[in-house]
């Protein structure tokens, strides 16, 4: 239905900057196809209000059709905030309970990007990255703190349920796409989760018989990232591993500054998430310098998610345009890259 609508979490640091140009790009290729509410959630909320995500927000933005997200986190070791408490609290919250259990990340190298590989090959994979369970859920624990006895635990939790789901979505895409499936798990040392891993890919592979199965443990996987990128089609990994790997993947394909990612329920119970791979880069925060065309692809991966196939293809194709004029080191603002990529739609 139209419109849809839009909850908006710009964030922190350069979240609102990126997160601008994206919503300048969607009201040019679909106009009057969203409407928007802003919310200001982030570090600079919490340390004036003292609140992260409250209950009857969490629930406002339940009831939308979809979160566009810019970056959440402050400063580094900021005294004022407790260490992972927007990242658990905020992002990891809206991923739990939203049930985004699909976190999808595509890499592509744009012809023209000037990839730190030598030989980078033809890459375009996505990372089907599972993202309600793993080490993430916050299992654990500490006891005797601060003092040499101290002992602490993070808990992976692993349900043959949640790994199901996921590699079943992972099959379709890559039943739709090359047809190979890369499972990446670590399952000669982490022998529970990764047996788990393992025989689950191989049932549902059962059903998809025209898919190639191949697997690579974790290490081997950046390996094979930064030697041989061009291999890999689909890959399905558990929450951390797939954190890992998709900052290595934009990384090789030009840069986390164009990393797009939707974080889904493809049931549709409840908004799916939109955001780029990156974070708050506090680093660069406030001044114009940050690559908005991660939040910008986060943007055209929204579109494809409601059916505008149409339009993300416009927004990918200017993107890539615009990714092929840019010459080597020049360094444009954010609002300069948003406004040119939108000429173009
Ligand atoms: P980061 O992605 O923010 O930054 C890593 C490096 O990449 C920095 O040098 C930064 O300047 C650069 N960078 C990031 N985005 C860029 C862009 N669009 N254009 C150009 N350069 C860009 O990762 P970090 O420094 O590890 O984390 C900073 C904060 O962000 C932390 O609080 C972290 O928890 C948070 N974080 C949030 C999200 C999210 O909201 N989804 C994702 C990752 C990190
Ligand atoms: C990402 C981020 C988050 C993650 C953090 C900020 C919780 O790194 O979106 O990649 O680990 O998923
Ligand atoms: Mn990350």
């Amino acid at each position: 239905r139209t419109p849809i609508e839009l909850a908006v979490i710009p964030g922190d640091g350069i979240g609102p900057e990126v997160t601008r140009e994206a919503l300048k790009v969607l009201d040019v290729v679909a106009p009057e196809t969203f409407t928007a509410t802003h919310y200001s959630l982030g570090a600079e909320h919490y340390l004036t209000t003292g609140e992260v995500l409250p209950d009857e927000v969490l629930e406002e933005v339940r009831g939308r059709d979809a979160i566009l997200l810019g970056a959440i986190g402050g400063k580094p070791n900021d005294p004022g905030i407790p260490p992972g408490l927007l990242e658990r609290n905020l992002l990891l919250r809206l991923r739990f309970a939203l049930d985004h259990h699909v976190n999808l990340r595509p890499s592509r190298l744009y012809p023209g990007v000037a990839s730190p590989l030598a030989n980078p090959g033809e890459i375009d994979f996505v990372v089907v990255r599972e993202g309600t369970e793993g080490p993430y859920t916050g299992n654990g624990g500490s006891i005797r703190q601060g003092t040499p006895q101290e002992v602490a635990t993070e808990v992976s939790l692993n349900t043959a349920f949640g790994i199901e789901r996921v590699v079943r979505d992972a099959f379709a895409r890559a039943d739709k796409r090359r047809k190979k499936l890369t499972l990446v798990h670590k399952t000669n040392v982490l022998v529970h989760a990764g047996s788990m891993w393992w025989r689950i890919v191989n049932e549902v592979a059962e059903e998809f018989p025209e898919v190639a199965v191949d697997y690579l443990h974790i290490d081997a996987a950046t390996i094979f990232m930064v030697t041989d990128p061009a291999r890999f089609d689909v890959i399905v990994t558990d929450n951390l591993f797939g954190d890992i790997i998709t900052d290595l993947a934009a990384a090789v394909t030009g840069g986390i500054g164009l990393a797009a990612s939707g974080n889904l329920n493809p049931s549709r119970t409840t908004p799916s998430m939109f955001e780029p791979v990156h974070g708050s880069a506090p680093d660069i925060a406030g001044q114009q310098k940050a690559d908005p065309t991660a939040a910008i692809l986060s943007g055209a991966m929204l579109l494809d998610f409601f059916g505008f196939a149409e339009g993300a293809e416009r927004i990918e194709q200017a993107v890539a345009a615009d990714i092929a004029e840019r010459v080597a080191g020049e360094s444009r603002p954010t609002a300069a890259i948003g406004d040119a990529i939108a000429a173009r739609v």
